[in-house]
């Protein structure tokens, strides 16, 4: 099993570039089905997320492969309706797919995403915006079945503004010509990057970014080329390893602006952070103090996925942290690994109560998330000695030489697979 060798206490410095947003490039893939024509994606990262992705467009028939910095995709080829059941299991945001193929073959069969390492994660939301675009949901044979003759416009609200079930109704509307609004939509900056392929693909789409978008479906180019954007949790985990180590980085080819909460926190540390265009400079020479209360919540509160992150750079702040996790239930898997090595932290339900300690030390620990992972690799780097983290699989979903990128910085850490 794959696992990572650090030895902790060298505060990282220098200056590391981020990858694309996987967060992007994966609903961006399942739009390409719509257009039944052929998508050229820049700065893709080279993810296990993607490389199972790109099997599902296989199996639908599409031609899909890695090209140069992304992935060429041509879905004017595609014959298929159903999502395998095993590549379903293997990336839980395949139900991205069910809008995009439902839109254009007006059939779509995959088994429901189960429960998964941060809490259980319904659709129910997803089939209640393609019933209202009008279509039938039916379950069979532990599938879900969708049909739709045709597509029509809609208003859609959302109970909760889902990054998912708004990229499937995004998608879904997208495929037919009359309106759909979408009422309590999410406005993470993955959604305006969906949007903008969907512009660039033909469809009329405003107001992404905020909680109402409209979206109308046109003639779809036969060839559309887009760049994604910079992975802001993967910022987000340069930026926390080098606070956890005391360092000193400048991360480049990144967006600032889509990291408010995030660097909010930071500052609230002590953390002297400096941005630029395209640039963050964190420089955490001077020591850390709590934050104080973290809640997590939608875009543009502060991130969930940057919650075990931020929380690894609070285990040695002066003080008491509060995390109160408000998106997912069972986000705190990382704790008792952390506490491991040394951390004191308190769960109690959705609530986690770090107090800062002088030292940690290295451990065995093991990661059963993707953020938890990065987060036990950024508390490893701060702690004595050394420390083994396995569950190094789940990181291969999310993160592109983030091994490699740290060791730029001068983390001594090695990867054993
Ligand atoms: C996406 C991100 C993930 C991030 C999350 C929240 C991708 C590939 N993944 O996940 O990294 O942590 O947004 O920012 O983009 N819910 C329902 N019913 C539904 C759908 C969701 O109750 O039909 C609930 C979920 O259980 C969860 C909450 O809504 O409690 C947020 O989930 P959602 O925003 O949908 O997250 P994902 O799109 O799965």
């Amino acid at each position: 099993m794959s696992r990572m060798i650090i030895n902790g206490g060298v505060p990282l410095s220098g200056s590391v570039t981020v990858q694309g947003a996987k967060n992007s490039v994966l609903p961006i893939m399942a739009a390409a089905v719509l257009t039944g024509g052929k998508t050229v994606i820049h700065n893709c990262p080279r993810i296990s997320d993607v490389e199972c992705s790109l099997r599902i467009l296989d199996h639908l028939g599409c031609v899909a492969r890695w090209e140069g910095d992304g992935v060429y995709i041509d879905t004017g080829t595609m014959t298929g309706s159903t999502i395998p059941d095993d590549l379903m299991g293997d990336l839980r945001s395949s139900v991205i797919f069910m809008g995009a193929v439902l839109a254009r073959t007006g059939r779509v069969r995959f088994s429901p995403p189960g429960g998964c390492e941060i809490g259980p994660r319904p659709i129910d939301l997803h089939l209640e915006a393609m019933k209202r675009l009008g279509a039938s949901a039916v379950s069979d044979k532990g599938s879900i079945i969708c049909r739709a003759d045709r597509l029509h416009g809609a208003v859609i609200e959302l109970r909760f503004p889902s990054v998912g079930a708004t990229e499937n109704a995004m998608i879904a509307a997208a495929g037919c010509c009359e309106l759909t609004v979408i009422k309590n939509a999410a406005a993470e900056p993955e959604i305006s990057d969906l949007a903008e392929y969907l512009r660039k693909a033909g469809a009329s789409v405003t107001g992404d970014g905020t909680g109402t978008i409209e979206i109308r479906g046109g003639r779809f180019e036969k060839s559309v080329v887009h760049e994604i954007i910079p992975d802001r949790i993967v910022t987000a985990t340069y930026l926390a390893a080098t606070a956890a180590t005391g360092g000193h980085v400048r991360v480049e080819g990144t967006r600032p602006d889509h990291l408010g909460a995030v660097l909010e926190a930071l500052s609230r540390m002590g953390c002297e952070v400096e941005t630029g265009n395209g640039t963050i400079v964190l420089d955490a020479g001077r020591g850390l103090v709590s934050p104080g209360v973290v809640v997590t919540g939608p875009y543009p509160r502060f991130p969930t996925d940057a919650q075990p992150l931020l929380m690894a750079a609070c285990l040695k702040a002066r003080g008491e942290t509060v995390f109160e996790e408000t998106v997912f239930e069972n986000r705190f898997r990382h704790v008792p690994e952390m506490i491991r090595m040394g951390a004191d932290i308190s769960v109690k339900g959705h609530r986690a109560a770090v107090r800062g300690v002088n030292t940690l030390r290295g451990a065995e620990v093991s990661a059963g998330e993707l953020r938890g992972c990065a987060a036990l690799i950024a508390a490893a780097l701060s702690a004595d000695g050394e420390s083994t983290v396995g569950g190094i699989k789940y990181l291969d979903r999310g993160y592109d030489g983030l091994c490699r990128g740290l060791r730029a910085l001068g983390a001594d850490i090695r990867r054993i697979d």
